[in-house]
């Protein structure tokens, strides 16, 4: 069985750029809060009228453009989003249209900031079985729009940021042994409302009222101590999974690119996998956490600054909200 590989990648973030400092014109924050809590400096949000889809589409131009593959060779798409641009259809749609790549099938995953990892895994059996040769794979967010900027929503509002990332996939046709390795998936449905958006929710008839607008149930919540916890342990524990899985130590391993949550559960990852920060990728200090889009936005990064090499060992580990949480081993 051919393994998957990665034959190229992209990235896109919006131009506008959020400090902390902005962040403290607009309610109770600091720089130093923010920066000691969590790493973050900048984000990229989007102006209105910009949606997941358009920064997938610019993502994955860039992406098709560094496989030197025709865009027409596309033949599937999965993209990974929590914030699609409409309730229904998913994003994966619109992005195909915007491509001009009609009639193709178009996934969307939706599994948060595990999004990538999910949807890295199904992209990687359909091009292990034969059923596709190239496949688009995207995170693509856009969280600025809902997030509450009042003093009231600042755990929140102060860590995300937009932004999309996107690898084209398809078959080691060379006489190697590059590509995936393995993926591990996980998920833990009972943790559902430490780190939801709870509303507009279908459950409710009618679905849109004005005591959930007044009670400002549809911006996301979350318990940042169980989500941090749960992360510090989650992410390691997959790590150390798919390592075992592949008769592989974290000797062997050049690149460990986490999900960009916090930049302390970066370095308590590390540190529960034994490993010091030269060994682990985090650019949150510019992005913020861009959910699904994070761990491609930090793979293009690491490829194109020369960080991750061909033939490197990498691994992806990624902690969010369901709870999901997951793993990849790449042989670049
Ligand atoms: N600016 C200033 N103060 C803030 C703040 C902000 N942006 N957000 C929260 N605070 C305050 C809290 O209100 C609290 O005040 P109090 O002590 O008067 O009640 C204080 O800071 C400490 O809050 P606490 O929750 O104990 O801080 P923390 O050290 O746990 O850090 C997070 C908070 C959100 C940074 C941390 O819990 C975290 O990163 N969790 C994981 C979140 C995450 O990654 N989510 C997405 C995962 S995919």
């Amino acid at each position: 069985m051919k393994r998957t590989v990665i034959l190229g990648t992209g990235h896109y973030v919006p131009p506008k750029v959020v400090t902390n400092f902005d962040l403290e014109k607009m309610m109770d924050t600091s720089n130093e809060w923010i920066v000691q809590r969590t790493g973050i400096r900048e984000r990229h949000f989007v102006e209105p009228g910009i949606g997941s889809s358009d920064l997938a589409y610019e993502a994955s131009i860039r992406a098709i453009e560094d496989a030197g593959i025709d865009k027409s060779e596309i033949d599937f798409i999965i993209l990974a989003t929590l914030s699609p641009d409409h309730y229904f259809p998913g994003v994966g749609v619109i992005l195909q249209a915007k491509l001009g790549l009609a009639g193709i099938g178009a996934l969307d995953v939706r599994n948060q900031c595990t999004g990538f990892i999910y949807a890295l895994s199904v992209a990687d059996q359909y091009i292990k079985t034969g059923m596709y040769k190239r496949i688009l794979v995207v995170g693509a967010e856009v969280q600025s729009s809902n997030l509450n900027f009042s003093t009231e929503g600042r755990d929140m509002a102060v860590l995300f940021g937009d932004g999309a990332g996107a690898v084209i996939v398809g078959p080691n046709e060379e006489d190697n042994d590059r590509g995936i390795l393995s993926t591990h998936l996980f998920a833990d449905g009972r943790f559902l409302k430490d780190l939801w958006m709870e509303k507009p929710s279908p459950k409710d008839n009618p679905v849109f009222s004005n005591k959930m607008i007044e009670e400002k149930r549809y911006f996301p919540r979350m318990d940042g101590r169980s989500v941090f916890k749960n992360a510090t342990v989650r992410m390691p524990e997959a790590v150390k999974i798919a390592l075992k899985h592949n008769n592989l130590t974290i000797d062997d391993v050049d690149l460990i690119i986490p999900h960009q949550a916090n930049y302390r559960i970066t370095e308590l990852v590390a540190r529960s996998l034994g490993v010091s920060m030269d060994k682990v990728m985090s650019n949150i200090d510019k992005y913020g956490n861009t959910t699904a889009a994070s761990i491609p936005i930090a793979l293009d990064e690491a490829i194109k600054s020369g960080r991750l090499k061909k033939n490197d060992i990498v691994v992806l580990t990624a902690f969010g909200s369901g709870y999901t949480w997951g793993s990849a081993v790449i042989k670049m």
